[in-house]
């Protein structure tokens, strides 16, 4: 199933931020769906998916191109590839997926032809070259193939403005803290390269055509389920790990107690934590030939 025969371990700060990718996607899946939407995938269709994680939207895929199409899941990580296939076979359209072990950083995949359209969330951002690998996406597609891209969206909102101990505001300065952390991931790769401008425009010099850009809500309010709940916890004390380096001292100590299960402040123990956000798909077409 896997096309190509290199395996290899994908490059630090590219997975899914939590350890288990599966539980994320599920929260996040019905905004994912509707993020498809506007792809407009038909039964018999070739489709790839960039940068699967553990495989939500590719089974998503998988269906809407029903049994006479094919979904190419790609991926720099053999790991993700594995639970990608794992997530199709519990799903039963495991024959519908091929694997590619690929770096959208070397370019356009190794794959058999031009596809009818292009999926990837949450992936390209990693790439040092967001127009390079904005062109890698276009130079897969046929003559009037489509792309959507979701990229971008707001930070989420899981706190309370004030949660009783540090200073308020705590969520607020761990986004400020969380971007000067991947600024200084992105830019410390040697050849990362500066986008200086918005995705539509990234795509638009990439040779797509009739971009526009669409968000979705989502939008799980308090009390959250315990399975909502553990990935919002999960996902936090992700952000505050790799924030860590930026944070004030104080707050690396409030959420040390708000993130450990044996504290009387554990988040967990909360009735108010919430999960709001929105992202973001852009969309669009490669010109007819
Ligand atoms: C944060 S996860 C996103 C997963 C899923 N698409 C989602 O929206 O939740 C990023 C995915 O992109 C893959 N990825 C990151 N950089 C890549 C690259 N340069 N080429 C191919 N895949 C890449 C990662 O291995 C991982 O599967």
């Amino acid at each position: 199933m896997t096309i190509s025969q290199r395996r290899r371990t994908g490059p630090a700060g590219t997975g899914t931020s939590t350890d288990d990718p599966a539980a994320a996607e599920a929260v996040f899946l019905d905004a994912t769906v509707r993020l498809l939407e506007p792809l407009g995938v038909r039964p018999g269709e070739t489709v790839v998916e960039v940068g699967p994680g553990a495989g939500s939207a590719t089974v998503a895929l998988a269906h809407a191109v029903g049994e006479l199409g094919c979904v190419y899941a790609v991926d720099v990580d053999a790991t993700m590839l594995d639970v990608t296939v794992a997530t199709a076979r519990a799903a039963g359209v495991a024959d519908r997926i091929r694997l590619v072990l690929h770096d959208l950083e070397e370019g356009v995949p190794p794959l058999p032809g031009p596809v009818d359209a292009v999926w990837s969330s949450w992936c390209v951002h990693h790439a040092r070259d967001w127009d390079a690998a904005a062109r890698a996406l276009v130079g897969m597609l046929r003559p009037g193939g489509r792309i959507c891209l979701a990229e971008g969206g707001l930070p989420s909102r899981c706190l309370p403005w004030d949660v009783g101990i540090g200073r308020p505001g705590l969520e607020v300065r761990l986004d400020e803290a969380h971007d000067r952390h991947f600024t200084q991931w992105f830019f410390g790769r040697p050849g990362a390269t500066r986008p200086n401008r918005g995705w539509n425009e990234i795509l638009h010099s990439a040779g797509l055509t009739d971009i526009t850009a669409f968000s979705v809500l989502v939008d799980i309010p308090a009390p959250l389920s315990e399975r909502a709940r553990d990935v919002v916890l999960a996902e936090l004390a992700a952000r505050v790990r790799r924030a860590q380096p930026f944070l004030a001292e104080d707050d690396a100590a409030t959420w040390s107690h708000l993130l450990d299960p044996d504290d009387a402040a554990w988040l967990g123990h909360r009735g108010d934590l919430a999960l709001l956000t929105a992202r973001t798909g852009f969309s669009g077409r490669k010109p007819d030939a």
